[in-house]
């Protein structure tokens, strides 16, 4: 399972292609991306609930979350990120132009995410210290990506 998840991710890195032509309009390309990274947040939920205490450990239900998870951060994001649909020519969107100017940083970011969420969705059925141990490293790749890309909220 390992083996095959490092060959997915691989795979997915080589093809994101930033530059990639607008083959939709800005806007659907803007919230199909916001809603991508709803689902990302939607499924760190429990995960995050869990590795606080706030709810019991559920070896299950944080498999499940984490292995969506690692799907969703192993995808293919390329025409999420197509240029021409950041700041400042568009509205409703805080992606920062930076990524455009720094593409292959940007991707490298993307990577990160996808490699911690591989080993959190390895660890989190374990047990609650499993959990709580990849989660750090989960949370470290998503503040390392909006820090730099992602715009204050207004
Ligand atoms: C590779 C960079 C990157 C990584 C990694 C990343 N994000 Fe984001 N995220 C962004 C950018 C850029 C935006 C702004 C997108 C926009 O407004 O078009 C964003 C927006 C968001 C939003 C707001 C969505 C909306 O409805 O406007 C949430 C929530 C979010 N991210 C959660 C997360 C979580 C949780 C993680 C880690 C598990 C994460 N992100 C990892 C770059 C990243």
């Amino acid at each position: 399972m390992k083996h095959l998840l490092s060959f997915v991710l691989g795979a997915a890195a080589l093809a994101l292609t930033l530059g990639a032509a607008l083959a939709q309009d800005a806007e659907t390309i803007i919230k199909a991306r916001q809603a991508h990274m709803r689902l990302v947040s939607f499924n760190l939920g429990p995960l995050g609930a869990m590795a606080k205490g706030e709810i019991p450990y559920d070896a299950a239900v944080a498999s499940a979350a984490a292995g969506n998870l690692a799907a969703l951060a192993a995808m293919d994001q390329g025409r999420l990120w197509a240029k021409g649909t950041g700041q400042p020519e568009n509205d409703g969107t805080r992606a920062l132009a930076a990524i455009w100017e720094s593409s292959d940083d940007f991707a490298t970011k993307i990577e990160g995410l996808a490699n911690a969420t591989a080993a959190l969705a390895d660890a989190a059925g374990t047990d609650l210290a499993a959990l709580q141990a990849g989660m750090g490293e989960v949370g470290k790749a998503c503040s390392a990506c909006h820090k730099t890309y992602r715009a204050e909220k207004k």
